[in-house]
Parts: structure tokens; sequence; C-alpha cells
């Protein structure tokens, strides 16, 4: 609703790009996305340092949903000197426990604002809104409830030190956990809210303090979040939030030489650019990168139809675009067959359409970019000599929707096989037996995640003993849990996200030894 005020510039902007595609979006969504995005900083919201604006799009209609502040190296480096202050300063100053109960009222929060979250988050990254609100949002809140109670249990040991070259001295030692200082956290698209809250939940209750840069295409419920933390009681400086794009914000913050850690969610090749950046100051770096995860189906599989149903959601949940996603299908060849024809059929069953539409069970890909990179992956595969058993052409007119793919008749050496496509495109293989697709499933430069379906339990536990990547599902794909860690073997990444892996990656050892 109008107000009777006369509205600013960036009201009236925010109102006319608004006006069109917003029509099933809650009020607490429609206020939140008629205000200005700016950049936290020093817990205020203030402009770029260059005044510059981006767009940011609805995914399934291609149009315009809000304007977004557009920080730059400048803008970085004041969010560093504000989380560089804030970390000797106020946020070291409490104690664990008050600490912990700032995290877990971050969690509260998220609930509390569950539908407008969800909401922003299906019109900002396409995903249907059913998902983002008994998936992304409850889950961001379970990380921070999780993490909060990490906050009061960071202990060290005492150690028994034995001293060989000081006979007759005697000592005593004992370990603290530090926290690192100052971290950068870049990350993507995907699951933009809980990508935000599985790097911010660790960062702040091991005692650091953050910059945040989100991903350009879907910077909305993170400045959200940024609210969110603030109305929590998060201290002035603790959580900075920096809008922009990869090569500019996110480049300054890799390559900040006041930075202690970076912490990175994306593709293996900025990964790479991301070391690289960072060895100025040496600072630690995790990465949680891209995946080609086998999905592994035995004949002597109990329930072949919850297979075959689980099969299809590893690779067609939020669109394929997980790094987790099951996009490379092996099959017993006894029941390949009927195994890969009940995932083409569910493939040709899922409703298409606008995120925030009733009944939508796959949304737009996020970006213009991403759909014609999974399109270009679909028309080399057809052209290399893969058969599509289901999707393979494209959809529409409007918007960035690509028909859910499997493709059969793959040779190895394909790019479809090789490579991480990041959209609802799967390749299905035939097996022998369990030398022979372990050989497939592990023959990858990633290392990430994998299913294996079977009733029989030392064949699952041979093969998750044998499999290259960090997690191994048996009979279910794509649980996740803030409980359990994640990340990946190899080129999928360093480091672990979640459970109290996380926090190591997070903290310094101190040994203080002690003359008695
Ligand atoms: P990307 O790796 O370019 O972007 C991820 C994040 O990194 C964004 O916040 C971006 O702004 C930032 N970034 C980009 N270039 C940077 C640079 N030079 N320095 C610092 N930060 C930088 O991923 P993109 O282009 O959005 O997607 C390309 C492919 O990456 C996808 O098709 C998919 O294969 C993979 N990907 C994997 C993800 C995962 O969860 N592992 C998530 C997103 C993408
Ligand atoms: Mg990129």
């Amino acid at each position: 609703m109008r107000s009777l005020k006369t509205p600013s510039p960036s009201e009236i902007m925010a109102t006319l790009v608004l006006e069109a595609p917003l029509t099933k979006i809650g009020a607490a969504a429609r206020k939140f996305l008629s205000k200005p995005k700016q950049l936290l900083i020093d817990g205020k919201w203030i402009n770029a340092c260059s005044g510059k604006t981006f767009h940011v799009f609805d995914p399934a209609t291609g149009d315009t949903i809000a304007s977004v502040a557009e920080g730059e190296a400048t803008d970085i480096d004041l969010a560093v000197k504000a989380a560089r202050k804030a970390f000797s300063g106020p946020w070291s100053k409490l104690t664990p426990s008050e600490r912990g109960k700032i995290i877990w009222k971050i969690g509260d929060l998220i609930l509390a604002n569950l539908d407008e979250l969800a909401e922003l988050e299906s019109l900002d990254n396409g995903k249907p809104l059913a998902i983002a609100r008994v998936a992304d949002v409850p889950l961001a809140a379970d990380l921070f409830h999780y993490m909060a109670g990490w906050a009061t249990k960071l202990e060290g040991h005492t150690i028994p030190i034995s001293v060989p070259y000081a006979p007759g001295a005697k000592f005593f030692a004992y370990t603290k956990r530090d926290p690192l200082g100052v971290v950068g956290q870049i990350i993507p698209w995907n699951f933009p809210l809980l990508m935000a809250a599985w790097k911010i939940g660790p960062a702040l209750t091991t005692g650091n303090t953050i910059v945040l840069k989100p991903a350009e295409q879907t910077p909305l419920t993170a400045l959200r979040l940024g609210e969110i933390a603030l109305e929590a009681g998060l201290p002035p400086g603790v959580l900075n939030i920096v809008t922009g794009y990869g090569e500019t914000a996110g480049g300054a913050l890799a390559a900040h030489d006041d930075v202690d850690k970076i912490a990175f969610t994306g593709s293996t090749e900025v990964g790479k650019i991301i070391v690289r950046a960072a060895a100025g100051n040496l600072k630690k770096v995790t990465l949680e990168l891209g995946g080609k995860s086998p999905a592994i189906v035995f004949k002597d599989v109990h329930d072949k139809q919850a297979a075959i149903q689980g099969a299809a959601n590893a690779i067609f949940f939020n669109h394929g675009q997980c790094c987790a996603a099951g996009s490379r299908l092996y099959v017993e060849k006894a029941i390949f067959d009927e195994v890969v024809a009940g995932v083409a059929e569910r493939a040709n069953a899922i409703k298409l359409g606008a995120g925030v539409d009733s009944g939508t069970e796959m949304g737009p890909l996020v970006s213009e970019e991403q759909f014609h990179r999974v399109s270009d992956f679909i028309a080399e595969g057809l052209k290399a000599g893969a058969t599509a058993l289901a999707g393979g052409k494209p959809v529409g007119e409007k918007g960035y929707f690509v028909q859910p793919t499997v493709f059969t008749n793959t040779r190895p050496d394909m790019k479809i096989v090789r490579e991480e496509i990041f959209g609802p495109v799967v390749v299905a293989e035939p097996f022998e037996d369990l030398e022979q697709v372990m050989k497939f499933a592990n023959g990858t430069d990633f290392g990430l995640a994998s299913s294996i379906w079977t009733s029989d339990l030392s064949k699952a536990h041979r093969a998750a003993e044998i499999m290259r990547a960090g997690t191994v599902w048996i009979n279910c794909h794509n649980i996740f849990d803030a409980a359990m860690p994640f990340g990946g073997y190899k080129q999928s990444g360093w480091g672990r996200e979640m459970g109290h892996e996380a926090l190591e990656l997070y903290t310094e050892t101190k040994a203080v030894c002690i003359a008695l």
C-alpha cells in the first residue's frame, strides 16, 4: 500500500519494479523489497562508496525485482576495518553464554519470519516456495540453534607432558581455542540463506567477526538476515554484509591483508582463484566446491520404487543446482532399463513453473547465465551421441526454465559425464558389479557426495569404505543436518561445514605450558 507521505526516489523505483510479478508475495516480503538494499557495515545500512547499484532478477520472468548496493574494494576495506574493531571490542567482551544466546535468538527470529524469508528466497532464486518453507529456512534456523550450543563448549585439553631433555623438571600444559579474527565469507546462489547460515553460524559461535559477500544473483535473504542479526542483539561490526560482484567485491575480500580466513562455496574454478588470492597474507582457506556425485543402485535393492524416486530426487532436487546432486546414476545391468525408465517417467511428470506459483515442483534456473550454461551442456551431450530419455528440449520463451533431462548411451569421456552441469541433467550408465562401479564412481576429479542403494548391509559398508567422497548416503540422498559434517575430497574442496568439524576451522589451538 502506498503511504500518504511523499515517497523517496528509491521507494518509487522499488514500487515500479515490483508492480508486475509480485502478486503472490506477502506484506512483510513486499515491505522488505520496497526498502533500499544497502551494505551492512559497522551496524549501519549504507550505500556503496561509489553510489553504484546492480539489479536483481526474478528468474521466472527475467524482470527486475530489486536494486542492490554494489560494493567494491573500498567498501570491503571499510567492512574489514569494522570487523577488526568489533573483534577486539564488544564481541570479545561477551561471555560464551551471552554469545550463544544471541546466536540462538537469530535462529528464533528466522523461524518467526519464516514466510517472509521463504517468499524472498523463492522469488530471488526461483525455487518452489514450498521447498523454501520446509527446507531452506528451517534448516538455516536449525544451524544457528545447533551452533549456539557450541559457544559454551569450546574446550581445550590438559596434557601430561614429559620433556625428556629436562629431567626432574615439572610442567603443566593445556590447550585453549582462540577465534581466528576477521573471516571473509563468499557464498553462492543455490541456497542463499542456508549457505549464509552454514558460514555465519560456526564463525560467530567461535568468536570471530565476519564480512559476508552474498552471490550477486541472490543477495536478498542475506540482507534480511543482517537485519535479523541486529535485532537479535549482535553488536555492530560483528557481521558485515557487502553485496557486489565476484571479481570486484569477492576478489578484494579474498586478497585483503587484514582478513584471517576466507571461506568460500562455489565453483572449483573460482576456488582456485581464491587460493591464489589468499597467498598474500597466508590467510586460512576453506572451500566447498563442485561435485559430480554418483548415485549407485544395486539390483538387490529391496524397494525399487523408492530407489527410483530417490535417484530422481538426487538429481532434480533444487533443479539440480546442488553441489551434492546425484548427477551420475549407475544402475546394475539387470535392472538398468527399468530404473532408468522410472527416473525418466518422473522427470517427465515434474511440473515446471515460477517458484512462487502453487503446484510448482521445479522452478527456473537461477540466471540467464546458468540457463545458457546448462542448455549448452545438453546440446553438447546430444551432439556427442547421448540419448535423451527425458527432456533435452527447450521450454517456453520466458524465464530460465530447463526440462529435467535423463541421458543414456553416454561414454566416460563425454563432457556431460565428466563435468559438473549444475542443472536438472543426469547421465545414467549400467554396471556389472561392485568392483566396476566403484571404479566408475571414484573415476572423477571431484569427491563431494555419493549414494548407494542396496539391501545388502555388507555391500553398503564395503562401498562406503571404498568411496572417495565426503558424504556417503545409503538408501537416501541429499540428507543434511547441522550436526553432520559436509565437505569434499579431491577437487571438491578443503575442510568441512557444519558439525563440530566446522569449529576446528574457525579456531586456532593455543598450547600453554607452565613450569611448576
Ligand atoms: P562462482 O564460483 O563464480 O560464484 C560463487 C561465489 O563466488 C559468488 O558469490 C561470486 O560472486 C563469487 N566469485 C566469483 N568470482 C570470484 C572471484 N574471482 N573472487 C572472489 N569471489 C568470486 O559460481 P557461478 O559463476 O555462480 O556458477 C558457475 C558454476 O559454479 C555452476 O555452474 C556450478 O557448477 C558451480 N557452483 C557450485 C556451487 C556449489 O555449491 N559448490 C554453487 C554455485 C556454483
Ligand atoms: Mg562465476
